[in-house]
């Protein structure tokens, strides 16, 4: 076993863990944090994607023991303590950017940090900057819209739909938002 110290939505965690240990399974087995999941186990389809050091990582391509001493931001760490939700997160309620919702946290991970990168991407580098992130439901259509129109109020250019107060997604109810209070500053 190896011990390992996280530090997950906020939360520092001291583990002992087997080397064998991916850190998705680390996140939903032993921390519970089953907001990620788990599509195909083979680095293909994104659906697990979290933030390592603030840089999206499909977390079945990392040991858990790989991950010792990181930050890590899984979507349930993404809405605010007042439960309102992260600009990325509205956005996809918003614009009806899921369907059976699968992709999802993996997919708005995977967006927080395109737009962290790039706050004013084109369509085409929205589509560019998801691709390690797979959808068989919607399209990509809406999720592109969505990626847009979160930028748009992450750049302030138009205010937020909505206050604080929106029931959140399933599967996206977070308790602590170090990204969402970056946004609000
Ligand atoms: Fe990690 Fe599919 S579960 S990429
Ligand atoms: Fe079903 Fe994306 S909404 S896989």
């Amino acid at each position: 076993m190896s011990r390992i110290s996280l530090k997950v939505d906020g939360v520092r965690y001291d583990d002992d863990v087997d080397p064998r240990t991916l850190l998705v399974h680390h996140l939903r087995e032993h921390l519970g944090k089953v907001g990620t999941v788990v599509g195909c186990d083979t680095t293909n389809c994104g659906a697990c994607t979290v933030l390592m050091g603030g840089k999206s990582v499909k977390s079945c391509t990392v040991l858990a023991a790989q991950a010792d001493g990181q930050e890590i931001e899984t979507v349930e760490g993404l809405a605010g303590k007042d439960g309102s939700l992260h600009p990325v997160q509205q956005a996809f309620h918003d614009s009806h950017a899921l369907q059976c919702g699968y992709c999802t946290p993996g997919m708005i991970m995977a967006a927080v940090d395109l737009l962290a990168e790039n706050p004013e991407p084109t369509d085409d580098e929205v589509r560019e900057g998801l691709e390690g992130n797979l959808c068989r439901c919607t399209g990509y259509q809406n999720i592109v819209r969505a990626v847009q129109d979160a930028a748009a109020v992450m750049r302030a250019e138009v205010p937020a739909p909505r206050d604080a107060g929106t029931e959140p997604m399933e599967g996206t109810r977070g308790t602590t938002s170090p990204a969402a209070e970056e946004v609000a500053r």
